[in-house]
């Protein structure tokens, strides 16, 4: 039974709530034919109506390939229980494999785009449509996007608000400070295969 059952849409005026706190994202994407699932630590919200975002997708990276040909991807907040999946999908090219089956990540479509999204694991997700911008193509890795769907976990985010307490912290966003160790509500966590903190 996928965990996107406790999902409730997000108002798209109160997505930008969902990465203003600076989370560990994956980005999701497809050409049709191909898909694929990358981390990103750099996203951050740039307008609020319509909501917008920037984040940084390095023009080498397969993930680029894909939104380069479908226009659009989606950003999936991995909670503190995929540390290991998300440093591991951050560190291998899915030009090679498939990274979700390679990893044995669950997607369901998302209802607006139809892109694959984590059945478990994450505690919302916002499907982007990239805003075509000519120095985008060019020179620089930063990607601009409109997002047009948002939903979250309602056990940690509900009425356009985080919920972090106790009983969720298996959800609650990462935070990464390089090399593999992340925050999650001021604990470090130690991926696997990652160095320990200098
Ligand atoms: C925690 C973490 C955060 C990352 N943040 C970014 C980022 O913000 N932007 C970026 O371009 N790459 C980032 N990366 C690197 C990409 O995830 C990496 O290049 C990945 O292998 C690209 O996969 P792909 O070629 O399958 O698209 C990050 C990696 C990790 C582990």
């Amino acid at each position: 039974m996928p965990e996107t059952n406790h999902f409730l849409p997000v108002a798209l005026e109160h997505a930008s709530r969902l990465i203003n706190h600076g989370p560990t994202v994956l980005i999701t994407s497809s050409d049709g034919t191909r898909r694929n699932v990358m981390a990103a630590a750099w996203s951050m919200p740039v307008e609020f109506t319509p909501p917008r975002v920037a984040v940084v997708i390095d023009k080498n990276t397969f993930t680029r390939e894909l939104i380069s040909a479908s226009g659009t991807f989606a950003l999936c907040l991995p909670g503190s229980s995929l540390i290991d999946m998300t440093y591991a999908v951050g560190s291998t090219s899915g030009r090679a494999m498939d990274k979700f089956k390679h990893f044995g990540i669950d997607t369901v479509p998302a209802p607006v785009l139809g892109l694959p999204v984590l059945a478990s694991g994450c505690s919302a997700w916002l499907e982007c449509r990239l805003i075509p911008e000519r120095h985008c193509e060019d020179a620089y890795d930063t990607c601009f996007a409109e997002v047009v769907g948002a939903a979250a976990d309602a056990r940690i985010f509900r009425d356009g608000h985080w919920l972090f307490d106790s009983g969720n912290a298996d959800l609650q966003t990462i935070h990464h400070l390089g090399g593999g160790n992340f925050v999650c509500a001021g604990n470090v966590l130690q991926a696997t295969g990652a160095q320990a903190p200098i």
